[in-house]
């Protein structure tokens, strides 16, 4: 949709690109701290900081530590966090039985935060590849990974997360029919509060080496995800899988990776309208991190524009591991 206008010399764009106030004049994309939810991985013990080597700057945080920096995600103007547990190996079984312990990581970190930081908005992934000994989303045997009986874990994993005190579940396990069976069993046990932010177009991507490193699922992981996560050749089948999750409850979508899928954010904006997220996931954070180490590209530039492309999409927001450092860059009134 091209405006109209006037032919050169009549018209010179340029006119309205000639100073910092007019170009802030006519911007048409804005990021703030409300487009991000800021991803974190948890860990067991006290006082614990300890750094993921394929992701420099982000670290993995006993619960204690996840609390102040919630705390400060949140004074930031974050609304959300999106906690990933690190899981002890021994703790991994083919039935993946942890992801349903009231009393694991996740769900533990979940209720210090809700007590500490009443203000911020928890997101707990749905998906048993922390718990799962094979790495893998769902149950597998015999090297198959079973839709319907991985659902009925999926279920009480969702309802011991909302328990807890979960504002958003996310699965990202891309089974069929699990955001029907999730919302069906929210509604029945009076939890019909909790948002669900669907997973839906999932990509069986590289670009999430780093966060299996960061959970401690690379180890683990057996073959590849692509019986259940989507071809990157697939548009069309993105827009159907997220129509889908739509028609069975889900509130919101994502679409994941976030950069090299931009199309398909910007298709769900044009055509389903629904309020889309996009995932900025691991790889995409370490290469950004990578060049900039090297001194091959400004990093606090970089962010930003990755961001705004983002919003430019037509995304709602984000989940981003620079949530934190973009907030504070333009607390600190960096010019976008
Ligand atoms: C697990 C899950 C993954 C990510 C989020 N949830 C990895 C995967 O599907 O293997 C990736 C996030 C990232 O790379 O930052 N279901």
């Amino acid at each position: 949709m091209a405006y109209v206008t006037a032919p050169f010399p009549m018209s010179r764009p340029r006119r309205l690109r000639q100073s910092d106030w007019m170009r802030r004049m006519v911007c048409e994309t804005k990021i703030s701290a409300d487009d991000f939810i800021y991803p974190m991985f948890i860990v067991e013990g006290t006082n614990i900081s300890e750094p993921v080597p394929s992701m420099p700057g982000v670290n993995r945080l006993s619960v204690d530590l996840a609390v102040e920096r919630a705390n400060h995600a949140a004074n930031v103007g974050i609304p959300a966090v999106a906690l990933f547990p690190y899981t002890d190996l021994a703790l991994k079984t083919p039935t993946a039985d942890e992801a349903f312990n009231p009393d694991n990581l996740v769900n533990r970190a979940t209720r210090a935060i809700r007590a500490a930081v009443p203000d911020i908005g928890i997101m707990l992934d749905v998906a048993l590849d922390p718990y799962n000994s094979d790495g893998h989303d769902g149950i597998v045997r015999d090297g198959e990974i079973i839709n319907d009986e991985t659902l009925m874990v999926l279920e009480k994993q969702a309802l011991v997360q909302a328990e807890s005190g979960a504002n958003i579940l996310g699965p990202s396990d891309m089974m069929d029919g699990r955001i029907a069976i999730i919302r069906q069993a929210l509604e029945s046990h009076e939890l019909q509060n909790v948002a669900i932010m669907a997973y839906s177009a999932k990509y069986a991507s590289a670009y999430y080496g780093p966060f299996r490193d960061a959970v401690g699922a690379s180890g683990a992981l057996k073959g590849d995800k692509k019986t259940y996560q989507m071809d990157s050749g697939n548009s069309n089948e993105a827009i159907q899988m997220i129509a889908r999750d739509l028609s069975e409850g889900a509130d919101m979508v994502m679409v994941k990776p976030g950069m090299p899928y931009l199309d398909i954010c910007q298709r769900v904006k044009t055509e389903l309208g629904a309020p889309c997220f996009a995932y900025q996931v691991s790889g995409e954070y370490a290469m950004i991190e990578a060049a900039a180490q090297n001194g091959w590209i400004d990093r606090d530039k970089v962010i930003a524009e990755s961001l705004m492309a983002f919003k430019r999409a037509g995304c709602a927001g984000i989940l981003t591991y620079h949530a934190v450092d973009m907030a504070e860059m333009l607390d600190s009134g960096m010019p976008i």
